[in-house]
């Protein structure tokens, strides 16, 4: 199987931003821009409080509403979390997990990604699974390494059944929020050697069939060199996903 057969999937990552009234106004204004863009998946992952708003205003839509986090746990004394049968009802499809936001100001580690991995995929979602090394990880030379143990460890217990509803995001720390991408080489690089480690894990077809996406300072002028990489089968956007044009572009440059 080839980048061509690999389906391709652009998400957003709202962060904390955007209210419910807004949401609705973004969604209302998005959706006739990227309506029958059908070349790739368009996925937004928003806060909790919006996802309500944006499964009601993009009903009969080509886009699709992901959260941004889910709880390992079914249910119980997790004052603040949210559960994946939570998030299944509310009609959310996708679940970020391990974005290095939440590895960095929220303490989670390689094993509670794997928690929120399996708890996910447990509810039928797709997982937009994040693994990416820092500044200094890159700096020391061990990109490698730490991408390859944070995607073995948020996958320990993950069937090749469920494999098929993961995605990864190679999402280099030092890239996030910074206006500063990776070349396009440095993040085919990666996504490649992540594809190498599904292929140790779970076989060659397992790791020709996973989609990897880029994320990082990925916007409307950087996308489509980022996305002609072989490697490389989709973008986490953050930041440019706020907007709707910038966003659109991405979407078209996935085509
Ligand atoms: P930016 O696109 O704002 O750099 O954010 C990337 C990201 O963290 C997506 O999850």
């Amino acid at each position: 199987m080839n980048k061509a057969k690999r389906a391709a999937v652009i998400a957003g990552n709202w962060k904390m931003n955007m209210t419910p009234s807004q949401t609705t106004a973004f969604m209302n204004e998005l959706a006739p821009k990227v309506a029958g863009l059908d070349g790739c998946k368009i996925v937004l992952c928003v806060p909790f409080v919006d996802i309500a708003a944006a499964v009601e205003a993009t009903k009969g839509t080509n886009i699709e509403i992901g959260a941004e986090n889910v709880h390992m746990e079914a249910k119980g004394a997790y004052t603040g979390e949210i559960s994946g049968a939570m998030l299944a009802e509310c009609g959310v499809k996708y679940v970020i997990v391990g974005h290095s936001e939440r590895r960095q100001y929220f303490a989670e580690t390689d094993v509670t990604v794997n928690g929120r991995t399996k708890a996910g995929l447990a509810n039928g979602l797709k997982v937009i699974l994040c693994v990416g090394e820092t500044l200094t990880e890159r700096e020391q030379g061990v990109t490698y390494e730490t991408v390859a143990r944070q995607t073995k460890v948020a996958l320990l217990g993950v069937s090749a059944e469920d494999l098929r509803n993961v995605i990864i995001a190679y999402e280099p720390v030092w890239a996030i929020g910074t206006g500063v991408t990776a070349t396009s080489a440095q993040a085919e690089e990666v996504c490649g050697q992540i594809r190498g480690v599904i292929a140790d894990l779970y076989g060659a077809e397992a790791a020709e069939a996973i989609t990897i996406q880029y994320g990082g300072s990925m916007n409307a002028k950087n996308a489509a060199e980022l996305l002609s990489m072989e490697n490389i089968d989709g973008g986490l956007i953050g930041g440019a996903s706020l907007k709707s044009d910038d966003f659109t572009v991405i979407v078209k440059a996935a085509q």
